[in-house]
């Protein structure tokens, strides 16, 4: 289980995390947020439907990818958050258009 050092303060954002709000700090990335709602369960992989979880958070694994207000495969990472976004994990194979 991850958890803030401190506790987001009033100045924190929300964002909106599989239909759930989520406070969260300004600039804080969509990985850090993902792991603390969901820990080692962040995402399953297309490849062989295992678990998968953030590995460098610096942009060169791909281990953290994830829904942002709706569109897949963008790295969690390098991803900040910002008031109203909304996130979810992603499961599996996505779909392109
Ligand atoms: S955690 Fe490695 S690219 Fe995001």
């Amino acid at each position: 289980m991850l958890r803030y050092c401190t506790e987001p303060e009033s100045a924190a954002i929300t964002v909106v995390v599989e239909g759930q709000p989520v406070p969260a700090h300004v600039d804080e990335s969509v990985a850090a947020v993902l792991l603390r709602v969901f820990g080692a369960d962040y995402r399953i992989s297309s490849v062989d439907g295992g678990t998968r979880a953030p590995y460098c958070l610096m942009g060169v694994c791909f281990e953290c990818l994830a829904e942002v207000d709706g569109v897949p495969n963008r790295q969690g990472c390098l991803v900040p958050v910002r008031e109203g976004m909304v996130i979810a994990r992603q499961l599996g194979r996505t779909e392109v258009d």
